[in-house]
């Protein structure tokens, strides 16, 4: 765990419009910087960053965080890895807390294999540019299959000489760790000497989400039947085959925009299209989906188009993973190319422009396609025929969300017409799919029921707020003060928060609080508080807990008004909201116990209701007095002070 002085040291260097302004364009208007939003396409900006307030917010599509959250949604990074990023940003030496020694020392191996592979790639790009070797043979057949050098640069391609030691004895000479040397699969073993693994080949460097190496694919120069193409990473600490997409580093913020993420097989596929302009693709490297690779793509789209060569082992591949697609939700279209190419050459010869247009016009839904396949490979055998209609059923069932309605609907009616059988009859198959699915998963919830807290209310916007009740308004004024004016002084001794808590018993404030993200905020204050945590305002503003950093931030965002009334009972020149916290704090308080009473009297009001001897109801009248009385003290301090 990154400790928490670091994170502080972190906290204090951050400035939001250098962080948000490295990723777009920010102008500077009035207090505030405006830009487009990189989270929804739009033409005239709405998206505003307050260096104030440090915290951004977007008025067209709602978006809304500090730096941290910025860079998570932004760069889908988690919020350790954003940790990581800013801190190698503001030179933070990241200091670990006590941690598992194993967990200890898993991250520095990772840390070691991924420095070696920036040793390497930095040795295969000078291989291939600038030695004599590097240029006749590789960079020449580079530029022979049409990759300019722009591109080279980009995809960061490089050479691993013919030697056969050249790239182990620069490691070696560079004091690179041997055992770190051959796991990273860039060297073997060979009568205690190390060889180089990739002698003689083009070198890919595969990139992780943050733009690390993890590992490289080398391809052989021309074509050799006796070796083997590629020769890839072994798998190990940092390369894990199932979780890579090769070129998803370079075509996450296209796949954002366009809200669609081409797959294809090669690394030269993926290349080759970016050449072209269309940065929306990643390979797969010709296996099929895994569940990791389905949900490195659902971070940014739903819509995945399968763009294949039409020679069928890449097909029967893409087509295994369908069914877990479908689950995922995600939208699966296929385009096979044709006459033997693939999507590499095809667009050299096409030009970018007739590739997208052929892409659009040949998208075919990949669920009827899987019907056809396997309709055909069925022939006229009627039990297989069966099992294609059973299980085109269970494929159509998995969409059952409210909003794939209409798509399951075409299906039944697409399906039902190329298997020739009965729209209804298919209908109900898919019926009775989704009813057994329903009822097992009924079985399992009315089990796990008594053990599920209940759901988080769904975030609140600006425009919900204006709705909310008052009550839920005045829990949002006692966070709001507690957040911004906690650490002030209230008396001699006293903090505004110690104020706030004293005036309740034990648990109390927590019981009048309804809304669940502002009791969390409440009980992780109170906590740190008596536990001594220093709660500086950015504290929570940069908590780990992501959606509380966002409810704190919805919580800054809402513009405070001073209430018309406030005006009427003041003369003098207006307080700034810094010099009426402490009428803040009270009002909200007294609002409270407010609630408290009200609460109280509702409880009197039923027990009375219940009373059956005169006595008690005495009794309870008499509560019922003192309630009142109360109440009004209570309201008649609260008249004075400000409530929108
Ligand atoms: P391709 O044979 O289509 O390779 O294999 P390519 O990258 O398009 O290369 P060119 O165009 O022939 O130069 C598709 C993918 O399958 C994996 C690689 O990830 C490759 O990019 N593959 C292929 C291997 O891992 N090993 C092999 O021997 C062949
Ligand atoms: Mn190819």
């Amino acid at each position: 765990m990154i400790s928490q002085h670091t994170k502080e040291q972190i906290e204090s260097r951050i400035d939001i419009i250098d962080i948000i302004g490295s990723f777009i364009k920010l102008k500077k208007r009035g207090v505030n910087y405006l830009g487009l939003c990189p989270f929804h396409n739009e033409r005239t900006p709405s998206f505003t960053v307050s260096p104030a307030k440090e915290i951004y917010k977007c008025f067209g599509c709602g978006k809304s965080g500090n730096s941290i959250s910025f860079l998570m949604e932004h760069e889908k990074y988690s919020y350790v890895e954003a940790m990581r990023w800013l801190a190698g940003r503001y030179n933070v030496e990241i200091e670990e807390t006590a941690v598992d020694p194993t967990v200890k020392e898993a991250l520095q191996k990772a840390d070691s294999l991924y420095i070696i592979n920036g040793f390497a790639r930095q040795f295969f790009s000078n291989a291939l540019l600038q030695t004599e070797e590097g240029q006749d043979i590789a960079l020449s057949y580079l530029r022979e299959r049409g990759f300019t050098d722009n591109i080279i640069e980009k995809f960061q391609l490089g050479y691993c000489p013919q030697d056969r030691d050249s790239f182990a004895r620069a490691a070696t000479a560079a004091q690179y760790n041997k055992d770190y040397l051959i796991q990273a699969g860039l060297v073997v073993e060979r009568n205690d000497q190390l060889v180089d693994n990739y002698r003689g080949r083009i070198i890919f460097p595969i990139h992780n989400q943050t733009g690390k190496v993890t590992g490289f694919g080398a391809r052989i120069i021309g074509k050799n039947d006796k070796a083997p193409k590629y020769i890839n990473t072994p798998e190990n600490d940092i390369y894990i085959k199932s979780k890579i997409l090769y070129g998803s580093y370079f075509a996450r913020h296209a796949i954002d925009k366009a809200d669609e993420c081409l797959l294809v097989e090669g690394y030269t596929d993926v290349i080759s299209l970016h050449q072209a302009g269309i940065e929306n693709v990643v390979a797969s490297g010709g296996t099929s989906l895994t569940p990791d690779q389905l949900r490195l793509i659902k971070k940014y789209t739903q819509n995945l188009v399968i763009v294949y060569d039409g020679d069928g082992a890449g097909i029967k591949a893409a087509l295994r993973g369908l069914d877990l697609a479908l689950e995922e939700g995600l939208n699966v279209q296929l385009v096979l190319i044709p006459d033997g190419e693939d999507p590499d050459s095809y667009v050299k010869k096409q030009g970018s422009e007739n590739f997208r247009s052929f892409i659009a016009e040949n998208k075919k839904d990949i669920v009827l396609f899987q019907l056809q396949v396997s309709l055909n490979d069925a022939g006229n055998d009627a039990n297989k025929k069966n099992a294609v209609v059973n299980r085109i059923a269970e494929t159509i069932s998995k969409l059952n969300k409210t909003e794939d309605f209409t798509r399951q609907q075409d299906y039944i009616r697409q399906c039902s017409s190329i298997l020739n059988v009965d729209e209804a009859g298919l209908n109900a198959l898919v019926n009775k799919r989704i009813r057994e699915r329903i009822n097992k998963l009924e079985a399992k919830a009315s089990i796990a029921e008594s053990q599920q807290p209940p759901e988080a209310p769904a975030e609140e916007d600006e425009d919900s707020i204006a709705l909310l009740n008052k009550d839920e308004q005045v829990e949002r004024n006692v966070v709001r003060a507690l957040l911004e004016f906690g650490s002030y002084a209230w008396a001699d001794n006293q903090k505004v928060s110690e104020y706030i808590f004293n005036e309740f018993e034990e648990n109390e404030l927590s019981e009048l609080i309804d809304n669940k993200q502002m009791l969390l905020i409440i009980e992780t204050y109170k906590s740190w508080l008596n536990n001594n945590i220093d709660i500086t305002p950015k504290a929570f503003l940069y908590h780990e807990d992501i959606e509380l950093s966002k409810v704190v931030v919805g919580l800054m965002d809402t513009r405070y008004e001073l209430s018309p009334n406030w005006k009427e009972h003041y003369d003098g020149p207006l307080l700034t909201r810094e010099q009426l916290y402490r009428e803040e704090v009270l009002s909200s308080i007294n609002y409270l116990k407010l609630r408290k009473i009200k609460r109280l009297l509702d409880e009197n009001q039923r027990d009375i209701n219940k009373a059956t001897t005169r006595e008690e109801q005495i009794m309870l009248m008499q509560t019922h007095q003192r309630l009142k009385q109360l109440e009004m003290e209570l309201t008649k301090n609260y008249g004075t002070v400000i409530f929108k």
